[in-house]
């Protein structure tokens, strides 16, 4: 402890409640946020314009290069946008959520979007908070903060149900893709030095005190 906290990373399966608790604990902080997981929806949003399949490794390195991101992560509500477009909505759809695994899946995809998120955490001032699921592990290892964050599957598809409205293929689709994505990187055990919040019986507002909490510790000297 007692350095001044500049990145904090979180990472967390599908329903565990990380955007919206990582957007909170930004604002508190002062800090940017990076959600990650919407630049592997970007580039699932574009492979589907071109009219593509996204769950074929050559149609997403087709469209990898013409893959021109942005990202504002100065504000709380984040715009995305792909090649001018604003793909802030577009990419929350149940058809881009069945879509993304694919897409992430590919290595190159993955090393190019690291590279982004890299440079944007290292411009970052006064600091910022990035969520995603390889966050701890592989894009910032060294964030000063790390944490993982989940909840028991039955809660954390019941929070889902409350988003997108009750919904018989909510729990299926929800355990699907974090199966296939948990394939790719473990976010289900923490990483050595990793700490989990485990929000099963907590509410939002207690999740969002416990990171800003771990930030504090952190900086206490
Ligand atoms: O967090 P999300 O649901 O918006 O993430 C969308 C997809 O992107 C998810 O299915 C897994 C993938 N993802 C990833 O592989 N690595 C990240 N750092 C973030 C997301």
């Amino acid at each position: 402890g007692g350095g001044l906290v500049t990145t904090v990373a979180i990472d967390g399966p599908a329903g565990s409640g990380k955007s919206s608790v990582a957007r909170r604990a930004a604002e508190r902080l002062g800090f940017h946020l990076l959600d990650t997981g919407a630049a592997y929806r970007s580039l699932a949003w574009l492979v589907l314009e071109r009219g593509l399949d996204p769950s074929v490794e050559a149609d997403v390195l087709g469209v990898l290069d013409d893959f021109d991101y942005a990202v504002d992560v100065s504000g709380p509500v984040q715009r995305f946008s792909v090649g001018g477009v604003d793909v802030s909505d577009a990419i929350r759809t149940e058809r881009i959520s069945g879509a993304v695994s694919g897409v992430a899946r590919v290595p190159a995809v993955r090393e190019a979007v690291n590279v982004r998120f890299r440079a944007l955490i290292a411009e970052a001032d006064p600091g910022i908070v990035v969520e995603g699921r390889d966050i701890t592990t592989v894009v910032a290892p060294d964030a000063d903060v790390r944490i993982l964050l989940t909840a028991d599957e039955d809660v954390r598809i019941r929070r889902r149900i409350g988003d997108v409205g009750d919904d018989a293929g909510v729990a299926e689709r929800l355990s699907a893709r974090d199966r296939s994505d948990n394939q790719v990187v473990d976010f289900m055990t923490p990483a050595p030095g990793v700490t989990l919040v485990d929000s099963t019986h907590l509410d939002f507002d207690e999740t969002v005190q416990a990171v800003v909490e771990l930030v504090r510790t952190q900086e206490r000297p």
